[in-house]
This record gives structure tokens, C-alpha cells and sequence, in this order.
């Protein structure tokens, strides 16, 4: 029987500051119901100074584990989804190895932004059932306050900081990735991007985006990606339990639900109260959802993302 890559435990981390909207009404010209009725974020986290995209990393990854029962030693290939690494070089998943105690197997980071933890899961999925790894910590970690240009109003209130991690393992039988497809379109790059960084510019740069062009896109990709996952494994979005996607904008969860034919409430959503924190928000949200009760054994889950480039992908799981 083939392997399917089963996630063992979950974990995440936020930092503890919160940030409301009536505080950015008091540093920007926007408003807490502009930026409700229109995103549906409410308050973000926001890492202090001195907090490294690795720590929170480390964070969401030891509480994977430690829901899966296993520890670093169990762990031999390590994938950290950033658009914010530590620093150019070494790879964040190198320093996060080696906080957990991990000597062996591979370590290296993704960038693929919002889609950053559905292209790991994907990769570390193919590297496990390659055989060449048993048991793989994949990682969404972000610090977008870093990226964000706190002048712009039309960026600043969409984002937050955050973690989130999954331990996948190889195993024969019914759960785990049923099906993944990732895609990529080069030409958008200038819809949604930082304008310097990292070390060929010479320059830090800020994120900048052109919201509407990219709300439009995301609920036409998000919705054929989910297509081509249910179509691969012969389900149909009817059979879902969870969709758990991720968490740009309230009315992109919404208008996807319904392109779907999906109520809301099989629909996990946490960007009220995280905003968009790129490659973290998708394992944020599962992990919100497996803690809370609602993601259990045996649940049919769609994970989906889009993101600057634009790259965007979808993942079919049986939890
Ligand atoms: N407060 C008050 N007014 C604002 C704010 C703000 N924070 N931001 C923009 N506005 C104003 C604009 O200046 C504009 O004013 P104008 O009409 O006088 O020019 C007006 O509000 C409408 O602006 P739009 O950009 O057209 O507003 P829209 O309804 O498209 O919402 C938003 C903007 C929230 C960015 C939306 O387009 C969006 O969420 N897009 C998706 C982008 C995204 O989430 N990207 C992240 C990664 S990619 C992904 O995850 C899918």
C-alpha cells in the first residue's frame, strides 16, 4: 500500500501583544469599521522587539511536537515556510534545528509568501513518500510588522505576526495528503511584493500591494485549485468537513465558501483576530481548529493559499 503523509501533531505561536483597530485609527487615517466591514479583521498580534521569525518558529514547532508525543530527536527533515528569515543566510529551519536539538536530516526554507506552508507540505510530502526522510516539522513563521509600511494605510491594517507548525510522518492507510497541487504565474509579481530585500538589492523594502487586483485573483485561483484537489481524489466539495484556508481577507474566505456551495461554519476562520500572517495563517488555523475540537481524526480538510509571485496551491487530508 502507498504511504500518505499523516500529521501527527499540530502547534502554534503568537505573540502576546495585540493590536486593535481603534489603535491604528489613532496612527493612520483609517477606521475600525472601514477595515471590519471591508477585511473582517478586528486586532493582530504583533511580535515585540527582538523577537526572530525562528522563535516563534521553535514555539509552534515544540508544541507540534509535543502533541504528536515525539521530540526534535524523532525529527529528520525540517521545512520553515518565511518571506521574514532571520537573516539572509544561514536558513531560519537551520536555526530552528538547531534550537530543537536536531543533528540529522535536512533543513532549509520555502519562499512561496502566503502560499509558503501549502508548497512545504507539498514538498515535504513528496521528500517523505521518496522515502529519503521519516518524519518531517513543517513550519509557517512570519513577522510581516517587519515588512509592513506602517504610513500605508492600505497595507498596514491587513497584517499580523505568527507560527504555526505540523509533524508529518509516512504511513500506510486511509488518513493523511490525499492529493496537492501547486501553481505559479511569474507575471503578477508586481501586484503583491517588497521593493528591496534581501541581500542583491542592498535594500530592507516594504510590502506593497495592489489589494483589489489581488482579491480578484485570489477568488478565481483559490476556487479552480480547490477544483483540481477534490477532482484528483474523486471527492466533491460536498464531502469536505473543514475548508481551512488561508486568512488574507474575511470576504475572499466568504466569496470562495460560495463559489464552493459551503455554509460558513465548515469554514475555520481566524483572521479576525490574527489578520494575515502569510505562510503562518493556514497552520494557525488548523491548529485553532484541532485544538478547539472542531478538526478531528478522520475529517475531510481542503487547505488552500495564494500569494505574491502569485504562487497559490490547495492540499486534500483526511486529519
Ligand atoms: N482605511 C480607510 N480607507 C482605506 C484604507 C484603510 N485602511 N485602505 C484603503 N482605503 C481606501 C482607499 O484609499 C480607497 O479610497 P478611494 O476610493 O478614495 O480611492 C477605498 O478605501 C477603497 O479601496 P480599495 O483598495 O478599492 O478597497 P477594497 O474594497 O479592494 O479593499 C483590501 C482593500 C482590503 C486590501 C482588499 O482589496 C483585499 O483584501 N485584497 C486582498 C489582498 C490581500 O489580502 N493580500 C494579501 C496576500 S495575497 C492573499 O492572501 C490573497
Amino acid at each position: 500500500m502507498a504511504l500518505r503523509s499523516v500529521i501527527l501533531g499540530t502547534g502554534s505561536a503568537l505573540p502576546p501583544t495585540v493590536v486593535t483597530n481603534a489603535e491604528l485609527e489613532q496612527r493612520l487615517d483609517t477606521s475600525s469599521t472601514w477595515i471590519v466591514e471591508r477585511t473582517g479583521i478586528r486586532e493582530r498580534r504583533i511580535a515585540g522587539p527582538g523577537v526572530k521569525t525562528s522563535d516563534l518558529a521553535v514555539e509552534a514547532a515544540m508544541g507540534a511536537l509535543s502533541a504528536a508525543g515525539l521530540t526534535g530527536a524523532d525529527i529528520d527533515l525540517v521545512i520553515v515556510a518565511t518571506a521574514t528569515p532571520d537573516e539572509t543566510f544561514p536558513a531560519t529551519a537551520t536555526r530552528v534545528q538547531a534550537q530543537l536539538g536536531i543533528t540529522r536530516g535536512a533543513a532549509f526554507d520555502l519562499a512561496a509568501v502566503c502560499s509558503g506552508f501549502i508548497y512545504a507540505l507539498t514538498v515535504a510530502d513528496s521528500l517523505l513518500k521518496a522515502g529519503q526522510f521519516q518524519r518531517a516539522l513543517v513550519i509557517g513563521a512570519e513577522l510581516f510588522s517587519h515588512l509592513v509600511d506602517w504610513e500605508d494605510r492600505t497595507t498596514a491594517v491587513l497584517f499580523g505576526d505568527g507560527a504555526g507548525a505540523v509533524v508529518i510522518e509516512g504511513r500506510e492507510g486511509d488518513r493523511g495528503l490525499l492529493s496537492a497541487r501547486l501553481h505559479a504565474d511569474g507575471r503578477h509579481g508586481d501586484l503583491l511584493f517588497v521593493d528591496g530585500g534581501p541581500g542583491s538589492t542592498g535594500t530592507v523594502g516594504k510590502l506593497r500591494m495592489k489589494g483589489r487586483e489581488v482579491f480578484r485573483h485570489a477568488v478565481q485561483n483559490l476556487a479552480s485549485v480547490t477544483e483540481e484537489v477534490l477532482d484528483d481524489a474523486g471527492y466533491s466539495a460536498a464531502d469536505l468537513d473543514w475548508v481551512i484556508p488561508h486568512q488574507a481577507n474575511a470576504r475572499i474566505l466568504e466569496a470562495t465558501a460560495k463559489k464552493l456551495g459551503l455554509p460558513m461554519d465548515r469554514v475555520v476562520v481566524t483572521v479576525d483576530s490574527q489578520a494575515n500572517t502569510s505562510a503562518a495563517s493556514v497552520p494557525l488555523a488548523l491548529d485553532t481548529a484541532v485544538r478547539d475540537g472542531r478538526v478531528k481524526p478522520g475529517d475531510l480538510c481542503l487547505l488552500e493559499a495564494m500569494g505574491g509571485g502569485f504562487t497559490w496551491g490547495a492540499v486534500l487530508l483526511r486529519f
